[in-house]
């Protein structure tokens, strides 16, 4: 098995995660974005966004920090059951065009006095010290730069005690599986990605980055050095993606 050190060396050998690149293609996809996670993923998405939340065991009362918040999916799926969700969720993207997307959703929803949205950087968090009682990132760790530095500063803006989840896909590690992963990533769904988002790379970009990613021991350990403990990776649907729950 490789070390958290040699796979950091592939994950620096893997696709271009510049902030620019990765804003860049997240903004260009945007309009598209939420049709071709439902039907790329057969809808399991909205199950894994669920199933993330429900392991915040919201009261009402907390406030909820989303980075990487894209459309804004993970927050409104903790907004929709009032007395069972946050009491107020703030969701950070650098992409503004998603942003964009999220914001007319969450007027849509009526919630947004309680979802306000920033701008910035998971790197370089725009938020107080021990401000936030949870924090979700659904999808968007595997595009940071440097995901180790989005973790601390995710630390930091936790209060002690606060709870963690993280959503982020995974190679399957039962072979048969993993072949059929392999042809689907490889022959499928960069296919359907290009025809509907019109975007050439962000959907080659996905399985390429899907697969030089931290596995999920060697990512429960980075958990660890970031200061979180309890960390815990449950895999969902096969293993195809990773839950990781924690505490600050
Ligand atoms: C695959 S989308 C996930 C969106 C959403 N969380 C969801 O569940 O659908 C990844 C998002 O992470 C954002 N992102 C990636 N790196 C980021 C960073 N360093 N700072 C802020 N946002 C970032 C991208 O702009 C994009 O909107």
């Amino acid at each position: 098995m490789a070390s958290a050190d040699t796979r950091s060396a592939a994950a620096a050998a893997g696709p271009d995660k510049s902030p620019r690149k990765i804003a860049g293609m997240f903004d260009a996809i945007a309009r598209r974005y939420d049709l071709l996670n439902h039907l790329l993923s057969g809808g399991l998405d909205l199950y894994w966004r669920a199933r993330a939340v429900r392991e915040l065991r919201f009261t009402g009362r907390e406030v909820l920090l989303d980075v990487c918040t894209g459309t804004c999916d993970v927050m409104l799926t903790a907004l929709k059951r009032r007395e069972a969700g946050p009491r107020y969720a703030v969701g950070l993207d650098f992409a503004d065009a998603m942003l964009r997307v999220g914001q007319r959703k969450v007027a849509e929803r009526g919630v947004g006095a309680v979802a306000p949205l920033l701008r910035g950087d998971a790197m370089f968090l725009p938020v107080a010290t021990g401000a936030a009682d949870a924090a979700t990132i659904a999808f968007g760790i595997r595009n940071v730069y440097d995901p180790h530095a989005a973790l601390v500063d995710l630390h930091r803006a936790l209060r002690p005690g606060g709870r963690l989840a993280i959503l982020e896909f995974a190679m399957p590690t039962a072979p048969w599986l993993r072949a059929l992963y392999g042809w689907y990533f490889r022959a499928i769904l960069p296919k359907i990605g290009r025809m509907l988002s019109k975007h050439h790379d962000a959907y080659t970009y996905l399985p390429e980055s899907v697969g030089t990613f931290y596995r999920p021991d060697e990512f429960g350990a980075m958990l660890t050095r970031a200061g979180f403990s309890g960390v815990r990776a449950v895999p969902l649907t096969f293993g195809v993606v990773y839950l990781y729950v924690a505490q600050a």
